[in-house]
């Protein structure tokens, strides 16, 4: 396995996370702005297969149709250029002062009309590049103070939006997905649909739940204090994995946006093994995108910025690597067997077995021996996260 990426490890990065200036709550940007077409080439030339973007991140808010259109031809003259592809595209509704109480949930109804309009424009555009799916990041969507929201009203706008933008792309007849992207707080105190599950729950209510999945951010799980790994798991086992933002968060805090691995990288290794070896016969559980939504820290210079790109890729396919080693090792697969992980997936009843049946087999009851579980039957799990550990240490 080489650890120089390829367009087939379908890598993909947001124009806002290497093209962040890095101004945050105390203090002004200390980058300048990157350009969208170098960026785009620098992409390709690390071996990046695709760019994703916020409408106000190609043209500002207020562009004339005039300067936006210019931006959008400069930017398919460098996919053209260097085949860089747009999988996914997303709609700022959270920078503007308009934006301050939301944009599907404002409690203010022309805030709300405006927001549709502007996610409306920017369908039409993803169409128009060929992107696959479209993120719906509501940060904005949320409340400091519980007197201030109806959470159910708020709740009933969003699916109505939601409603509305699934009805215009099934009209218009475009490829395009949706996936909500959850997160706990930040920039609100707390924000609508704040985990995997909470949007999990919400899709079941829309109008067409088959349009409308997920694009779960590792930091957002963790700053939950959730364990990334089982929200991809659950999102997998409901057919709900749109798309995925990769990147590194250190417990409870604010959202660091970390590069890949550079967090909880015992979940970043476990979530790897997931997505790459969890599928049918071993292979891939999650054909998407492999994005990452990072922020290079302040303290890197442009050079720096390009490197931590670099390295969101090399931190995967290290963990991909990795994941293999651990896999293919037979003591791994005989601890397996005795931790009877395997196990798992055999039906707790047999064929055609009724509660009836169940109730009469009296080994699974009246004989079985519940003591014997007091100082033996142990599952191993022990050694076996120390053999993933050596794994991924390297000591193996
Ligand atoms: C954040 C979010 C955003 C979204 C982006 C795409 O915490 O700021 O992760 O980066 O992913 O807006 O919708
Ligand atoms: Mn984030
Ligand atoms: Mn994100």
């Amino acid at each position: 396995m080489t650890l120089q990426p390829t367009r087939d490890d379908r890598f993909s990065f947001g124009l806002w996370t290497f093209g962040w200036q890095a101004q945050d709550q105390f203090g002004g940007a200390s980058r300048a702005p990157v350009d969208t077409v170098e960026a785009v080439h620098k992409l390709a030339e690390l071996g990046a297969y695709g760019m994703t973007f916020h409408d106000d991140d190609l043209f500002a808010f207020e562009s004339d149709d005039a300067s936006r259109q210019r931006e959008i031809d400069r930017l398919k003259q460098a996919m053209s250029d260097t085949g860089i592809v747009i999988p996914m595209v997303t709609t700022n509704l959270f920078g503007h002062p308009v934006f301050k109480d939301g944009g599907f949930t404002s409690n203010d109804r022309a805030v709300r009309r405006f927001a549709l309009r502007k996610v409306l424009r920017n369908i039409d555009l993803a169409a128009e590049l060929g992107a696959e799916t479209f993120v719906m990041w509501g940060g904005r969507e949320g409340s400091e103070y519980d007197a201030a929201k109806d959470i159910r009203a708020a709740l009933a706008r969003y699916r109505e939006a939601v409603d509305l933008l699934s009805e215009y792309v099934l009209d218009k007849g475009y490829g395009l997905r949706f996936a909500i992207e959850p997160k706990p707080n930040e920039p609100r105190g707390d924000i609508l649909l704040p985990t995997v599950g909470h949007a999990l729950a919400f899709i079941e209510t829309l109008e067409h739940p088959e349009l409308v999945g997920l694009n779960p951010e590792t930091g957002h799980e963790q700053m939950a204090g959730l364990n990334y790994t089982h929200a991809i798991a659950q999102a997998l086992d409901a057919g709900k994995l749109f798309h995925i933002d990769l990147n590194g968060q250190r417990g409870i805090k604010f959202d660091q946006d970390l590069v890949f691995g550079h967090g909880d990288i015992q979940n970043a290794f476990s979530l790897v093994d997931l997505l790459e070896f969890g599928g049918a016969d071993g292979g891939p559980a999650y054909h998407g995108p492999r994005h990452f939504d990072y922020k290079p820290s302040r303290t890197e210079d442009p050079e720096g910025v390009w490197e931590s790109v670099s390295a969101n890729m090399r931190m995967y396919l290290l963990l991909k690597e990795r994941a293999a080693a651990f896999r293919a090792d037979p003591e791994v697969k005989e601890a397996l067997t005795a931790a009877r992980v395997a196990e798992l997936s055999q039906p707790t009843l047999a064929g055609g077995e009724s509660y009836s049946d169940l109730l009469s087999d009296r080994s699974s009851y009246e004989d079985f021996d519940a003591g014997s579980y007091f100082d033996g039957k142990g599952f191993g799990f022990v050694r076996l996260q120390q053999l993933a550990m050596e794994h991924l240490l390297g000591a193996r």
